[in-house]
């Protein structure tokens, strides 16, 4: 704890150091931009267009591919501008040495989706942002970019910042959940982790800001789908963390398959010429997703691979990922006069720019260094980081009657379910390490190495993940018997979530629920650990279980950080980003909706001609930003600095918080606003801000808020940002459905 605070520590104050980096890449920019402008001189059309050109190894893949002709040809004739999924400080260098046999050796940038860690397996983002900790996920991202560069990678496809209002799409997994401030936040730490102080250093990754835009407002919850969405609501929820990425710096965006209101992402000129490039300023390039740009042609916006070149290029994809769509035939429509070569040499230029950043023209094998790989993929303090975010990234569903902490007196604990002894789905979707789960400590063993001589492990499968077997559940019964407290853990496997993973039902598959009643029939005490990607339906568990913890997939350290969670070594303190439904039925679901003409009780069915279900209530089974812990927090003394604010002034909330149960441990204290009248309907509530601190038993702090006009802004009916005078409401609370403070103030 201490090697990794002070590392922490070490590391915070290198991106304290920014400022003096930043002064240095002013200075040196002009100097780039020439050395861009001299090779550019020397190019061919067909070399430019080369450098557009991505292709993946055939190693790992992620969408269909195929191989027209050699590639190794390809990247000797410089036909390649940059490569993914070629990872590893020798593998990187000798694919690095192809490209210096092309007449101008211009070298690769190689590419990788490092998401949640490279061979240190952090927690899957979701859970990371359930910690509400945006120095511990920053550093998440800090620690996948030193492992990362290390094996010779020079751009990771990282952070994914697409909001998502939808449990039945698998990648809400790799994402910041549903709240768009939230979401905002964790896109810049991210951002900053990845890239650090930004000027090239060998621990330093260029990120990757995905999937522009609204990835996440798939119909139906199905990957790929396409997008409705209104003007207002791409503004307003979506497009925020993608400007946040872009004021952190993000090095590159890449696009999205779906289609926005009919038009694909990747042929978007409005998205990406006109709001990231121009309105945003975004000077780094845009990389296309996997193929997205030849499956324009499937979508049916483009007859051809040619036009859907043409259609790319011209809304401003500068780089074609797989899609095979630029090297074929950006030449000819070049001198069929349809692309300018001014489009060509804008794209061109956004690359080699990066390509100088990282200093690969001094020396293209920098980030290929066997024994700094050796190193950083060994560091054991960045075991120790990831067991600490995996920790914060648990959320206490539930914990009657104080089941929970374990006491490390009990003689005989059972732990049960098809995940107690899984290493892979510890890793979750997205993981760079896997196959190799050799480094995964599994849930079995954490409380083996927690646990003294005096208690004794049992363990029994029980049943699969998904299989229907009831074969193991005799044994299982068998061990819950003899055990004073049994833990259960179950959920999905790491596949069951991540991208082409969506599901239509998302309750526990196969049999474990019932499994779960059959060890509850026991009379037993049943601790659940549910392990997912997503949030899931459990009803049942919730209803008749005393004690749940929400443990996602948290990556090699799991097993350890769930032990010292269930033995009170600690202190659970993590809040759901996103909120849980009842059932599918209730999907999208999310708790910043609009309030209606005829908003329903959120507990009553039957409301009739009420804005509600017949047959299920509305409010969701967990809200967003729920989360309990070992100790109790008390709400007090709520005071404002003045009732009424000025436009360009801003009142001070402050309030008291105080640690009133025996423990110490840490709460997110949330701010909730709600604009009462309005041009447009505004939600019953928003996040605006939050705090997360830790308490000692007893004590208590003061917390306070700044609110100013921007955060009462909002996209009016001409679709300005802007805020309107009148009476807002002040919500302050442990979750989005426990506000524990309110009070109202006027903006004049
Ligand atoms: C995903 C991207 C990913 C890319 C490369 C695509 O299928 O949508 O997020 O970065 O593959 O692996």
């Amino acid at each position: 704890m201490y090697k990794c605070k002070t590392f922490m520590l070490a590391t915070l104050l290198v991106l304290g150091s920014a400022s003096i980096a930043q002064k240095k890449v002013i200075a040196t920019k002009k100097t780039i931009d020439q050395r861009v402008d001299s090779v550019m001189k020397l190019m061919t059309l067909e070399e430019k267009i080369g450098q557009l050109n991505q292709y993946s190894s055939k190693d790992e893949v992620t969408g269909p591919m195929s191989d027209n002709g050699s590639r190794k040809q390809q990247l000797v004739a410089g036909k390649v501008g940059s490569m993914l999924n070629v990872r590893g400080a020798e593998r990187t260098r000798k694919v690095q040495e192809q490209a210096m046999q092309s007449r101008l050796r211009i070298p690769l940038l190689f590419g990788q989706d490092v998401i949640h860690g490279y061979k240190t397996t952090f927690p899957i983002p979701l859970a990371e942002v359930a910690s509400w900790d945006m120095q511990a996920i920053e550093m998440g991202s800090r620690i996948a970019a030193i492992e990362g560069a290390a094996a010779g990678l020079h751009w990771t496809f990282a952070p994914m910042v697409d909001i998502s209002r939808d449990p039945r799409w698998g990648r809400v997994m790799e994402g910041a959940g549903e709240d768009t401030y939230l979401g905002s936040m964790v896109a810049k730490a991210r951002v900053k982790g990845f890239q650090g102080t930004n000027t090239g250093k060998l621990d330093e990754m260029l990120a990757c800001a995905k999937h522009f835009a609204a990835y996440g407002a798939a119909a139906g919850g199905r990957d790929y789908n396409s997008v409705d969405v209104s003007e207002r609501t791409l503004w307003e929820v979506y497009l925020p963390p993608f400007k946040a990425a872009v004021d952190a710096g993000a090095a590159t965006f890449m696009n999205s398959f779906n289609d926005i209101n009919g038009v694909p992402a990747t042929g978007n000129k409005y998205l990406q010429r006109d709001i990231l490039k121009e309105k945003w300023g975004f000077k780094g390039f845009v990389v296309s997703d996997w193929g997205s740009i030849s499956e324009m042609v499937d979508h049916g916006y483009v007859k051809d691979k040619k036009d859907a070149a043409l259609s790319a290029l011209s809304a401003g994809s500068d780089m074609d990922m797989e899609g095979q769509a630029y090297l074929p035939h950006l030449a000819t429509l070049v001198k069929e006069g349809k692309v300018p070569v001014a489009l060509i040499d804008d794209a061109v230029k956004r690359i080699l720019r990066k390509k100088f950043e990282l200093g690969l023209f001094d020396d293209p094998f920098r980030f290929s260094n066997e024994a700094r790989e050796q190193q950083q993929l060994n560091n054991p303090q960045h075991r120790i980081a990831a067991r600490e975010m995996a920790e914060k990234s648990i959320v206490l569903m539930k914990n009657e009657k104080n089941i929970l902490p374990l006491s490390k007196n009990i003689k005989k604990l059972a732990i049960i379910g098809p995940l107690a002894k899984s290493e892979e789905d510890m890793l979750g979707f997205w993981n760079v390490a896997w196959p190799d789960n050799s480094d995964v400590v599994t849930q079995y063993e954490g409380l083996q190495n927690k646990l003294g001589n005096n208690t004794e492990l049992l363990y029994a499968q029980g049943c699969g993940i998904t299989d229907t077997s009831r074969a193991g559940f005799a044994e299982a019964i068998a061990a819950a018997l003899q055990a004073e407290v049994v833990i259960v853990s179950v959920g999905e496997a790491r596949d069951m979530s991540g991208e082409a993973n969506s599901r239509a039902n998302i309750h526990l598959p196969g049999v474990q629920e019932e499994l779960l009643k059959a060890i509850h029939a026991t009379g037993k005490p049943i601790v659940v650990l549910i392990n997912a990607g997503r949030p899931l339906v459990f009803n049942w568990t919730a209803d008749n279980v005393p004690a749940i913890l929400y443990t996602w997939w948290l990556g090699s350290e799991a097993g350890n950080a769930i032990a010292n969670v269930l033995l009170g070594d600690y202190n659970p303190g993590g809040k759901l980003p996103m909120t849980f439904p009842r059932g599918e039925g209730q999907i999208p679901i999310h708790y910043n909706y609009l309030n209606t003409g005829r908003p329903s009780p959120d507990n009553d069915t039957h409301a009739r001609y009420r804005s509600g279900y017949i047959d299920m209530v509305k409010s969701p089974k967990y809200a967003f930003g729920h989360g309990l812990s070992y100790t109790t927090f008390t709400y007090s003394n709520l005071q404002m600095s003045k009732p009424t604010l000025a436009a360009n002034d801003s009142i001070i909330v402050q309030f008291t918080l105080t640690n009133s149960g025996k423990v110490a441990g840490e709460e997110v204290a949330q701010l909730y606003l709600r604009d009462e009248v309005a041009s447009v309907v505004r939600p019953v509530k928003e996040l605006k801000d939050f705090t997360k601190l830790m308490l000692q038993p007893g004590e208590s702090r003061t917390i306070r808020f700044v609110i100013n006009k921007e955060k009462l802004s909002f996209y009016n009916q001409q679709l300005e940002w802007a805020a309107e005078p009148g009476t807002f409401q002040l919500m302050i609370g442990s979750a989005s459905n426990d506000i524990r403070l309110q009070s109202k103030f006027e903006l004049q």
